[in-house]
């Protein structure tokens, strides 16, 4: 994570304060390789943790109100107690993130102290990089280490945020984005399974670069697509009398539509697919194989466009220009959530500029902006800062 995060938090901390902060934690961003509205269907996610994330200056303070600076935002404060009972603000209000985070921590069980914070980050918002989990993993994280709650297991910690995200912000998340800004290692990818949680790194070859472009098409999760697509995910499963998408097979899906509305069907054979080319995605990746894992790229995005519909116009085309720049050697598709945000590229280092010259050439988003390139680092996951 950039040094500048922990200097401009500490910076927010000591003005907000007036002394030094007692300890830092980071926790990251994420980028989704493949395996894209798996996670809520108990199904396989491929993402990794990345080099942009949350920073938090903290100090314990003796009574029991916690206060939050935000650097990002003007070094606006938010101050709440402890002793009473937690209550959002207004919808989309970056507090909400951090009260979330603290309810359910308590609810866990947590004695919980008062703390001083101060944030920052630098995951780009509003782009399919999980910048609030980043942020909800990084509160999380704050109070672990400010109170030394060693038996808080990062899986733990996953499902604190994500409940803060599903009851608190309001947004019916599944578990990748948490779980993987909790678990990331560093030069891997994680293989998710989203039922057991079960993890397994997956390295990523040396010479290759994972790079994500920004499509400057912004798109907004807590609104209502991402909520309907989950429940046509459920009246698939329901329809076919499964506990989740994950147990359906291709053959069944093929073979018996019955009365099944031919958008849920679509739905659902997004799901069921996009499941088995995450796995085989994993064995590509951990081969090197990247000419197979841009053929599942390939094949995911074609699906999430044309059965889950979730790209947008100009995303679709900033892919093709990617693939077309990348060739057989590796492989592009939109990441995260959808309708809009950014494409993940993976590519042989040696050919980073190249791609990198033909998006400024030829993508322009409808705004007139070009995309932005991040070249990124497979990260580790959440964590106290030295
Ligand atoms: C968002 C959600 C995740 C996941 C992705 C789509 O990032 O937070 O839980 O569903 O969308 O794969």
């Amino acid at each position: 994570m950039s040094p500048a995060l922990k200097r401009v938090a500490t910076h927010a901390f000591e003005v907000a304060y007036g002394q030094p902060p007692q300890t830092w934690v980071q926790a990251p961003g994420r980028v989704n390789l493949i395996g894209e509205h798996t996670d809520y269907n108990d199904g396989f996610v491929l993402p990794c943790a990345i080099n942009f994330g949350t920073v938090i200056a903290a100090s314990p303070r003796p009574d029991p109100v916690v206060r939050v600076v935000a650097a990002d935002y003007g070094a606006e404060v938010d101050e709440f107690r402890l002793d009473q009972p937690i209550q959002p603000l207004a919808d989309g209000a970056w507090p909400n993130y951090v009260r979330g985070v603290v309810k359910y921590l308590q609810e866990n069980g947590l004695p919980l102290q008062g703390a001083n914070l101060a944030l920052t980050g630098d995951v780009p918002q509003g782009a399919g990089l999980s910048s609030s989990a980043s942020l909800e993993v990084a509160v999380t994280q704050a109070f672990k280490t400010l109170q030394r709650f060693d038996d808080l297991s990062p899986t733990d910690m996953a499902l604190i945020a994500q409940r803060a995200e599903n009851r608190f912000v309001g947004c019916n998340c599944g578990i990748m984005d948490q779980l993987v800004s909790a678990r990331g290692e560093a030069g891997s990818a994680l293989l998710i399974d989203c039922r057991s949680h079960e993890t397994r790194a997956v390295p990523m070859p040396p010479d290759v670069a994972v790079m994500i472009v920004h499509s400057r098409v912004r798109r907004g999760l807590v609104g209502s697509e991402y909520n309907t697509r989950r429940k046509q995910c459920e009246a698939a499963a329901r329809h076919y009398g499964v506990m989740a998408l994950r147990d359906l097979s291709l053959a069944r899906l093929q073979a018996n539509a019955g009365d099944l509305d031919g958008i849920v069907r679509r739905r659902a054979r997004h799901i069921v697919t996009e499941n088995q080319r995450t796995l085989d995605a994993a064995e590509a990746l951990a081969a090197g194989d990247l000419r197979g894992m841009g053929l599942l790229m390939a094949a995911s995005h074609d699906s999430m466009r044309d059965d889950f519909e979730i790209t947008a116009p100009a995303v679709d085309q900033l892919v093709a220009i990617l693939q077309s720049a990348i060739g057989p050697v590796g492989g592009a598709r939109m990441t995260g959530g959808g309708f809009g945000g950014c494409a993940v590229a993976l590519l042989p280092l040696d050919r980073v500029e190249s791609v990198r010259q033909a998006v400024a050439r030829h993508y322009r988003a409808p705004t007139g902006e070009s995309g932005t390139v991040y070249v990124c680092q497979a990260s580790a996951g959440a964590g106290p800062l030295t």
